[in-house]
């Protein structure tokens, strides 16, 4: 099964092959399978340009030397983007270090401009060392922690490392989204869920509804919020 086969009108569908695999030992080794099965292009949250967290970071006016930490960056495309951009301050961080592996690959030379981390959002070691962060990007990474005390372990995380004057993208599936991705169930929001989680310290600057079409072509239904900390 690839990505390529997921149906297009049953939202309790996977968008990439692990579910018909053996149950992964671990998370991270659940999400190395996906990303050492399945070609980037296939996965099913791959972007070509992606041209939603492009605008929102065009919003922000960072400098070049702006911290931009990447969560759950995977294969994205938006690390090269962003170094085209001119940013040169940039962390990419996931729990898979297959995917990081794989990006590195892909940048080719540019991969010594970006910090590389492997941890885990909802254990973090390694991210509790780095500086104070400028933008902290999600794209399709929080909806996956369905615990409260996972999703408590991420914001305060994000609360400690973002800097006042900082900024936060969240890119999840919003309410009419799928129930599961990746063989993982998904917990989905909308803008006033989000806002609710990031606090009162944070005031929203930009939200909209983006529908994203995967490989295989089905539908998935996005909420995109920025939000600046204030407080
Ligand atoms: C759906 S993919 C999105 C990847 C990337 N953000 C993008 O837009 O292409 C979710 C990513 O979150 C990562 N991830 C899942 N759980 C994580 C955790 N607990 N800590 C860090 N990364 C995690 C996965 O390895 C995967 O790369």
């Amino acid at each position: 099964m690839t990505g390529e086969s997921c149906n297009i009108n049953d939202k309790e569908k996977s968008c990439c092959s692990t579910p018909a695999q053996e149950p992964a030992a671990s998370l991270k080794e659940h999400w190395n399978n996906a990303y050492l099965n399945n070609a980037e292009d296939k996965l099913g949250w791959y972007e070509e340009f992606p041209q939603e967290s492009i605008c929102l970071v065009d919003k922000c006016n960072l400098s070049p030397d702006s911290v931009i930490l990447n969560v759950g960056a995977g294969t994205t495309t938006l690390i090269g983007f962003l170094l085209l951009m001119g940013y040169t301050n940039i962390i990419a961080t996931d729990i898979s270090n297959d995917s990081l592996a794989k990006l590195k690959t892909s940048l080719g030379d540019e991969e010594d401009k970006i910090t590389w981390i492997v941890d885990d959002l909802t254990k973090p070691v390694l991210l509790k060392n780095i500086p104070p962060v400028d933008l902290w990007i999600d794209r399709a990474v929080l909806h996956f922690f369905t615990e409260a005390g996972d999703q408590d372990t991420y914001f305060e995380l994000l609360k400690s490392k973002v800097r006042k004057g900082g900024f936060v993208i969240f890119a999840e599936y919003n309410l009419d989204g799928a129930t599961q991705c990746a063989g993982l169930p998904i917990n989905r929001y909308n803008q006033e869920m989000l806002a609710e989680k990031i606090g009162n310290n944070f005031s929203l600057t930009d939200s909209f509804e983006y529908s994203y079409f995967m490989p295989s072509g089905a539908e998935r239904p996005y909420v995109y919020t920025l939000f600046r900390k204030t407080g």
